[in-house]
């Protein structure tokens, strides 16, 4: 009831709200009405009352919180529960537990901290309270293995599409699956599975987003950035987790349907960082080790498999995701 009280509040705007017509469009008592009020406000929200007007939305509080989220999904979200912690040791591996317990697919994790973020190839993602956003999703895509590793470019897209209907920023992607803007990465996405040979058991996709950061380590300040420095503006957590939840209901459905990305690879080389631009593809996936195991060539966008066409002397060769990582040959991007 306190997603559809914050909605009714929410669009009511600076007008205040009776309680009786709270009570009408909710179907239920006044009791219980000021019950969940209540609650709200002790959850942080600013909720003026005032009799004989009623109730109205002043402040809410910065948090990430289950019923506000799902006040911003639309009614048909593949997002079908979101269950939010203020810590968390890491999204992925809750998602993993619940899906381990057979959850169904569309649950959403979503922490204001992470106390052991993971990162691509073991490493850490770090994580600041109150300041990004780390959610990940249980997945039952019905794909053979090999295939789910396009779920992470699907996430990729997603995540810039979001963004884009939240802050008004087109971000890019720097191949496979790092969201970059001005060439420092906002987002990171881990996407892990438990399978058979044939068959996937369930997949999980996390995604961290830098969202409200205002400053990053030294180590870091030149590959990594945050919504609100490049926009100059907060970023609405609950409102960009609920966006991305239903963008990527959309091309997750596409996928599962056509067995590839061929309805996506228009779209995606549109904002591929990498395009037409020259890149070093390092085979044994270890970046920054110059040796003979490196390639330069020119990529040229991806194809229905999610590979990256790499135009080396002149012959187009497609590199796959897990096997090599790209870099370009003057920097990150
Ligand atoms: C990367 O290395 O770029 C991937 C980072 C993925 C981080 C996200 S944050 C939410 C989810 N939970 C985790 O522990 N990791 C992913």
């Amino acid at each position: 009831m306190k997603t559809e009280i914050l909605r009714i509040l929410q669009e009511s705007g600076d007008e205040f709200i009776s309680g009786q017509r709270l009570c009408e469009m909710l179907g239920v008592t006044r009791q219980a009405v000021w019950k969940n009020i209540r609650q709200l406000k002790e959850y942080g929200y600013e909720i003026e009352s005032v009799s004989n007007r009623g109730y109205r939305l002043v402040a809410r509080p910065d948090k990430l919180y289950t019923p506000e989220i799902q006040g911003f999904l639309e009614p048909e979200s593949f997002c079908k529960r979101v269950e939010c912690y203020d810590t968390i040791d890491s999204t992925n591996l809750r998602a993993k537990q619940l899906a381990e317990t057979g959850e169904p697919e569309g649950t959403l994790v979503v922490a204001d901290k992470q106390t052991a973020g993971r990162g691509r190839r073991g490493r850490d993602w770090s994580s600041e309270p109150g300041v990004d956003i780390y959610m990940s999703y249980v997945l039952r895509p019905d794909l053979p293995p090999s295939q789910v590793s396009g779920i992470t470019l699907l996430t990729a897209l997603a995540a810039c599409k979001a963004i884009r209907n939240v802050c008004g920023v087109q971000a890019e992607i720097k191949w496979p699956n790092d969201v970059i803007i001005d060439g420092k990465k906002i987002c990171g996405i881990l996407t892990e599975m438990s399978s058979e040979i044939q068959f996937v058991h369930y997949a999980v996709t996390g995604i961290g987003i830098n969202a409200n950061r205002k400053e990053f380590a030294d180590s870091i300040k030149d590959k990594a950035t945050s919504l609100y420095l490049q926009t100059g503006k907060p970023v609405d957590r609950a409102r960009l987790t609920a966006e991305f939840a239903n963008c990527f209901g959309g091309y997750y459905h596409r996928y599962l349907q056509d067995g590839n990305l061929s309805a996506f690879v228009e779209e995606y080389n549109g904002i591929l960082a990498n395009f037409n631009r020259e890149v070093c593809v390092y085979h044994g996936m270890v970046e920054d080790v110059a040796g003979e195991d490196v390639s330069h060539g020119i990529a040229r966008g991806i194809d229905k498999d999610g590979s990256l066409l790499v135009e080396i002397d002149g012959k187009i060769q497609a590199v796959m995701s897990g096997e090599v990582s790209v870099r370009g040959v003057y920097g990150y991007v």
